[in-house]
């Protein structure tokens, strides 16, 4: 068999409507406006409330994504869904989702690859598609990450925001070319102690320790993590690139993970592709983790900056390690 299989069609986001700032972090941390804009490129965020739970969010978007198929719920195949900060930790995210939507037809399982969760998810549909186990698979990338960090980190806090992207991946239709051209998916374990959360699971479950101990937040080296974000990132869009036998000349648009606006400049300089042409939100969501590229593609498409017949290439990197990297006609 030969690519493409698969296509995206529609899609969809949710962002919480509440806004908070770099300055209302300065008057709870000891940090500046200046130093977030400075290193991160982050302005905003948003930030859910209570009522608005990873799945509510992942639902709003997901709904969007069926409108715009015409499709019911029940026309789902599989639900992917792809986040580090489900709502409980069992069952998976996917099926609270599946519940709520009505989607008893389908398939409902999580994907766990931290920030790259969405091209992963993106990777695990087209395979679906692919070996004929489905004609609609929802991919849905959904973070309520201000529920997991520590609002008392400065080194963390500032960096992370909530939201919700979603796709449908299903068998080209009478393709003109469209579909996933190439992908790829890395992973380095060995290294996950950089970025992740010690506490809250089996090994180290509930206790009246980790509630002063602050072990179930994230912990991130973050000057590591630049630094291998940087190097994954270039690996990935190299791969995709070669994989889909184009060069950076023939990509419309580059829509990397929004973790900072340093990493998306060093990325999109190794990959060739000129600022003009890379998409950029970090400035208004942080870094929403699986969810940041879902929200891009959403508003690329809806603001008219990916059409019909467009090259688009995601790259991304997060815990893990894990890396990714995919190419679309769209
Ligand atoms: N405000 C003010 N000062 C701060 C803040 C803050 N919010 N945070 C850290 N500092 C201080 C540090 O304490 C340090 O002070 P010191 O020199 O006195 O020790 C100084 O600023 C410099 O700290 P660095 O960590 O070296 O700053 P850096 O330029 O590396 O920026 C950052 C930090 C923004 C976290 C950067 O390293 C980064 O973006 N890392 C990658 C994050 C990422 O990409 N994550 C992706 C995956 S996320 C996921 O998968 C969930």
């Amino acid at each position: 068999m030969k690519r493409p299989f698969a296509e995206l069609s529609g899609t969809g986001s949710y962002a919480p409507p509440r806004v908070m700032t770099n300055d209302e972090f300065s008057k709870i941390l000891d940090t500046s406006d200046q130093w977030i804009r400075d290193r991160t490129g982050i302005r905003e965020r948003r930030v859910s409330s209570k009522e608005e739970s990873n799945a509510c969010m992942g639902k709003a978007a997901a709904l969007q994504v069926l409108e715009e198929n015409g499709l019911t719920p029940m026309d789902l195949d599989a639900i992917v869904y792809a986040t580090a900060s489900p709502d409980r930790l069992l069952p998976s995210q996917a099926c609270d989702l599946q519940a709520i939507l009505g989607a008893k037809n389908a398939a409902a399982f999580d994907v766990g690859a931290a920030c790259s969760g969405f091209v992963f998810a993106l990777n695990v549909a087209e395979g679906l598609i692919a070996s004929e186990q489905g004609k609609n698979v929802l991919v849905v990338a959904a973070e309520k990450l201000t529920s997991i960090m520590d609002w008392s980190d400065r080194t963390t806090a500032v960096l992370f925001g909530d939201g919700a992207g979603a796709t449908l991946v299903r068998p080209v239709a009478n393709s003109k070319g469209r579909g996933i051209l190439s992908s790829y998916m890395k992973s380095d374990g060995t290294l996950a102690e950089l970025l992740y959360r010690p506490g809250g699971g089996a090994t180290h479950p509930p206790s009246p320790e980790l509630l002063t101990d602050h072990s179930y937040y994230i912990k991130m080296a973050g000057r590591e993590v630049f630094k291998a974000a940087v190097l994954s990132m270039a690996d990935a869009c190299d791969q995709a690139l070669q994989r889909a036998g184009l060069t950076a000349g023939d990509i419309d648009l580059l829509i990397p993970h929004q973790a900072n606006i340093r990493i998306i400049e060093a990325t999109a300089k190794h990959a060739g592709v000129p600022m003009d042409k890379v998409y950029v939100n970090v400035d208004r969501f942080g870094n929403t983790s699986a969810a940041s590229i879902a929200i891009a593609l959403d508003e690329a498409v809806k603001t008219g900056r990916l059409k019909a017949g467009m090259t688009v290439m995601f790259v991304a990197f997060g815990a893990g390690f894990t890396w990714a990297s995919m190419v679309v006609r769209w």
